[in-house]
């Protein structure tokens, strides 16, 4: 069964074709990064506007390249929630259109949904239930995927994302619009004990994650270093930063993991192309033998094979829209599981 899956919720126009819910045909990601880096963040009317130029060539491009035509996909998936409203708007309302006038199945894809679906793509083996650790730009969660298409959020941030939190502590040192993967590359040179940072921690939910007051604490090491004229040692900094953000997120998904009884974990979103949580992740599941499943580095951002291959499943359990779909810019997965 081929679907083909459409995300707009950000700042990447991408669609893929995949094959029974595993196998990507096309891949095609239209991003929009260079022109946003210029305002230091995503603009949402300029995603909106981009989203409408490039949705129609983009979605003819993963149609060539996965070698079919309209008629031998047999459904259309799309994100239509969370992210910018406006961006979402474009890829709805295209969907709707293509679904109408091809008379196929419209399936509505949840963007989390679609970044855990990320890990059916490079691990056949892998099934539900198993707990998964998603950070990405916008979110923050551990979530219990109960099947295919059911979740429980067991904890969440209670500030910033995570990649919001990288993204920050990149601008504050100096680093370009999305900072998230040059801290990457800097932490790659710095030792990881140059900073003594706080470590994340949240009153009352013991799985739930905070990274506001560790961001605040960077940016007040930077600057009062400014002031004083003394240099920083941003590589020093942005290992430090980057090992402490992986501890905080790795140890919570390893507390929910024992307390709940998983063996099984995954790690879904943009910051899981992240190589210091990555390398955590995988040292502290194998001192308690715990399987982990991350996606490969080009399915770890937005991109259409995700929500496709999310669709397949979210079409197996019955999920259906018609021409009122709408955009929903904040909708949590356990609302989508019920
Ligand atoms: O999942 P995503 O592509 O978009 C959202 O759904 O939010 O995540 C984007 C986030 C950005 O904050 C970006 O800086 C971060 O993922 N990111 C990284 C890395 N690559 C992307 N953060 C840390 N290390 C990386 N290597
Ligand atoms: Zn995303």
């Amino acid at each position: 069964m081929k679907i083909l899956g459409i995300e707009s919720s950000c700042d990447e126009t991408a669609i893929s074709v995949t094959e029974n819910g595993r196998t990507v045909l096309s891949n095609i990601v239209a991003s929009q990064i260079d022109e946003h880096r210029l305002y230091g963040g995503v603009v949402p009317e300029i995603a909106s506007r981009r989203h409408a130029e490039n949705i129609s060539w983009v979605a003819k491009a993963a149609l060539e390249e996965a070698n079919c035509t309209m008629d031998d996909i047999d459904a259309i998936a799309v994100t239509y929630a969370p992210g910018l409203i406006g961006a979402l708007l474009v890829g709805v309302s295209f969907a709707k259109g293509l679904a109408m006038s091809t008379k196929k199945p419209l399936v509505p894809v949840h963007h989390i949904a679609g970044h855990i679906a990320s890990n059916y793509i490079s691990h056949p083996d892998l099934e539900p239930p198993y707990l998964c650790l998603v950070a990405s730009g916008g979110h923050s969660h551990i979530v219990e995927v109960k099947d295919y298409t059911h979740y429980h959020v067991v904890g969440r941030t209670r500030d910033d994302a995570a990649g919001e939190c990288f993204d920050k502590v990149a601008r504050t040192l100096g680093y370009e619009y999305p900072g998230g993967k040059f801290i990457d590359a800097a932490a790659k040179l710095g030792d990881p004990k140059a900073y003594d940072l706080p470590k994340p921690r949240v009153q009352g939910s013991e799985y739930d994650l905070s990274f506001s007051g560790l961001k605040t604490a960077v940016i007040n090491l930077v600057h009062n270093a400014e002031q004083k004229g003394t240099p920083i040692d941003r590589e020093g900094m942005a290992a430090s930063f980057q090992a402490t953000v992986a501890r905080a997120l790795v140890d919570k998904t390893m507390l929910a993991a024992e307390h709940l009884g998983y063996k099984t974990i995954g790690l879904a979103g943009g910051v899981s192309a992240n190589s210091g949580v990555r390398e955590l992740l995988q040292k502290e599941c194998d001192k308690r033998g715990f399987k982990v499943y991350m996606p490969e580095l080009k399915y770890c951002g937005d991109n259409g094979a995700m929500i496709s291959c999310q669709g397949y499943y979210d079409y197996l359990a019955g999920k259906r829209a018609d021409g009122s779909l709408n955009g929903i810019a904040t909708l949590s997965l356990d609302a989508i599981s019920e």
